[in-house]
């Protein structure tokens, strides 16, 4: 079940997504935090790291499971995501760095990664994941066609989300790297509950496709309409297609 919530700008869509975080972190003792990367979560880990600052709340017996990480590129890589999640959130909380979990995709092996990884996972019930969602209606690195049964696998990335993601390799999408280890469909939808985070004009469709279209494996997001508990939060570009 979708509860939507549409905003006037990003600042407001943060606030909405950090209210029902803070539900989570104020009913559970030791909640499991699914989290995601990309641009739009960024606002909610402010405003995380801002409640750690201002209220003093301890974020030391959250666990963490990221959604995804490149295939290749050493965790301390710039742009990897481990170096993202760092940098945008856990060096400002008191997280222990044990309960951190970002799929690894070094080595030789990333099916093997991927295997060890959905296996940690499934010993925790994640209490609140957040998403974002590609322009193609993927979530994580679920492509268009990734079967709704997958759980934590090897992923190849779609020329679209390799060309939406070069903004972060200095443009160059040669440089940006073509699988990911990921967590499935299947992985995702464990959650208790979901907050699915999108903005922009170029989000308009997938956002379409994940409310009110067939629910098909060519739209992956569209497996969330068999949730029990998730809450989208847009702003008004995003929700262009479903407004009324
Ligand atoms: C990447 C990530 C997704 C994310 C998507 C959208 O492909 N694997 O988890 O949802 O980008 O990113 P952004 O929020 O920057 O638009």
């Amino acid at each position: 079940m979708f509860k939507k919530i549409i905003c006037k700008n990003y600042e407001e869509v943060s606030l909405e997504a950090f209210k029902v975080m803070k539900e989570v972190l104020e009913t559970e003792k030791a909640p499991v935090l699914g989290l995601a990367t990309g641009s739009t979560p960024v606002g909610l880990y402010k405003n995380m790291i801002k409640d750690h600052k201002e209220t003093g709340r301890s974020y030391k017996d959250i666990l963490t499971f990221n959604l995804d990480e490149y295939v290749g590129l050493p965790k301390t890589h710039a742009q990897s995501y481990w170096t993202f999640m760092h940098e945008n959130l856990f060096n400002y909380l008191d997280c222990p760095e044990e309960n951190i979990h970002v799929p690894s995709g070094e080595g030789e092996d990333p099916e093997k990664n991927a295997r060890e990884y959905e296996a940690e996972l499934a010993k925790h019930t994640v209490s609140v994941q957040v998403l974002g969602i590609g322009s193609d209606g993927h979530i994580a690195f679920n492509e268009p066609g990734t079967p709704f049964e997958s759980v934590t696998h090897v992923a190849e990335l779609t020329e679209q989300t390799i060309s939406d993601n070069a903004r972060f390799f200095e443009g160059d999408k040669t440089q940006v790297p073509t699988k990911a280890v990921t967590m499935g469909l299947a992985s995702i939808m464990r959650a208790k509950k979901i907050i699915l985070i999108a903005t922009g004009a170029n989000k308009a469709d997938a956002v379409y496709g994940m409310l009110r279209g067939e629910k098909t494996i060519e739209c992956p997001a569209s497996i969330l309409q068999d949730h029990a508990d998730v809450t989208v939060i847009l702003d008004e570009a995003a929700a262009a297609k479903v407004a009324e």
